[in-house]
């Protein structure tokens, strides 16, 4: 099992240009099942997550031509065989749930395991099948799999009980080639979702709103292949910002949209950072220790609650105490007790965090538990003082593409040692 090596205290300098962006790449791949044509997507992250997902639709019978190394994938869904997608796939990655919506729009029917919970949370699915039911489709639980069918989707209004991204994307997928209008309300407007719409305007679907809380979608009876290039990975680029402000560096990252991220930039500079808002680029020099700031994790363009674990790390070193609430999931605080053993002080009431600030951190082994806790370890890592080992990165894996690589750029000293 590979680990993570820090040894840390030093301040991270220099630039690193962001990967496409893993929340943007999973749901457009799984897009390409609603086209006659191929698709050909760029700037595809190199992830595990990825490869699951290229392994699922393989397992349905698209034709997959992925150059990994060149982020580059061909999909054409063309000769599809089965509309299973099974537990032994689905549960490694649940964004696979949005196969439901292309695959029961365009063939009528899916069975697809339910994806089960996960470390941060229960993660049901409700809003996705409330929402497909309204545009027609049967929807039996059995035996741990959904299984829809529909002779053909009809256009309806769906308004979302909570703006949940993949239910907003699985509805997406499922209205472009159903009968007629569909409105949805009370959408998620995070820029991956307005990837995925992008995407399916390319291959001719009749979408406006997306971006906002309201998305009309005139159905189409076909649609065609299309070119892509996925957007910048939003999250990765705060979590490298996160790392240069905790160790007291000055760092820039490339190819990402800042807007994507301003509230998370806005936080910094609350905290003492300069941001320089670039076209394409942001940067982040740190004036010295961070200030303690309040932060509450909320949906799209509020803070992401997929920077709230790197923000914490932030925290354990600032100058006075901050209260850190999570309202997206319900147990995304794994990696507090993690970061306890590097010597950070945070107590835990209810769904908020009270970060005291310490002066320094030092380095132990510790264990990641999720995706994003191992992000934060690893910010924890770099300002320690002292060696840090960090097990269980198989989770870094998963949404980090080559970060030991990009650290080593920005002069961290971290190696990943099998
Ligand atoms: C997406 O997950 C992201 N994953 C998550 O990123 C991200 O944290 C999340 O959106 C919120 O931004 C991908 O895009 C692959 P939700 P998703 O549906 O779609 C509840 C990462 O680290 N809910 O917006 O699963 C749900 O339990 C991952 O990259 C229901 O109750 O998130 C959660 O509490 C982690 N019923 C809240 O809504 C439903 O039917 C938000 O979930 C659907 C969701």
């Amino acid at each position: 099992m590979d680990k993570i090596k820090i040894i840390g205290g030093k301040p991270l300098n220099g630039k690193v240009e962001v990967s496409g962006a893993k929340n943007a790449a999973l749901p457009i791949l799984i897009s390409s099942l609603l086209a006659d044509g191929p698709c050909r997507f760029s700037r595809v992250p190199r992830l595990q997550d990825i490869r699951t997902t290229l392994k699922l639709l393989g397992h349905l019978g698209v034709s997959v031509n992925a150059h990994l190394d060149q982020n580059q994938v061909e999909l054409h869904a063309d000769h599809i065989h089965t509309l299973d997608a099974p537990y032994d796939l689905v549960k490694t990655m649940r964004a696979s749930v949005v196969v439901l919506g292309p695959l029961l729009a365009r063939f009528g029917r899916a069975k697809v395991s339910l994806p089960g919970g996960c470390a941060i949370g229960a993660r049901p699915i409700g809003f996705h099948l409330a929402g497909l039911e309204k545009l027609g489709a049967e929807i039996q639980l059995e035996g741990g799999y959904v299984i829809a069918s529909a002779k053909r989707l009809r256009g309806n209004r769906v308004a979302f009980e909570f703006p949940s991204v993949g239910a907003t994307e699985n509805l997406l997928m499922a209205s472009v080639l159903a009968e007629g209008e569909t409105i949805l309300e009370n959408c998620a407007k995070e820029p991956e979702v307005v990837d995925l719409a992008k995407t399916l305007k390319a291959m001719g679907a009749q979408i406006e709103g997306e971006g906002t809380e309201t998305i009309h979608v005139q159905g189409k009876t076909s649609l065609v292949g299309c070119d892509h290039e996925i957007m910048g990975d939003r999250i990765e680029a705060g979590t490298f910002l996160a790392a240069g402000f905790a160790s007291g560096g000055n760092v820039r990252v490339d190819g990402l949209n800042p807007d994507y991220i301003e509230s998370l930039l806005v936080k910094f500079e609350e905290a003492g950072a300069k941001i320089t808002r670039g076209d394409g680029f942001i940067g982040l020099q740190s004036l010295g220790r961070p200030k303690a700031v309040d932060m509450t994790t909320q949906p799209y363009p509020g803070f992401p609650t997929d920077m709230q674990a790197q923000f914490m790390a932030v925290m354990a070193v600032a100058e006075g105490a901050s209260l850190i609430s999570e309202t997206i999931f319900e147990n995304r605080f794994m990696h507090v007790s993690e970061l306890a053993r590097l010597g950070a002080d945070i107590a835990i009431r209810g769904n908020t965090a009270i970060v005291k600030g310490q002066k320094s951190l030092r380095g132990a082994p510790i264990m990641a538990t999720d995706l994003r806790a191992s992000a934060s370890l690893i910010i924890a890592g770099l300002c320690a003082q002292g060696e840090t080992v960090i097990d269980r990165i198989y989770h870094l894996d998963r949404g980090y593409e080559r970060v030991e690589e990009k650290i080593q750029q920005l002069g961290g000293s971290i190696e990943r040692v099998r």
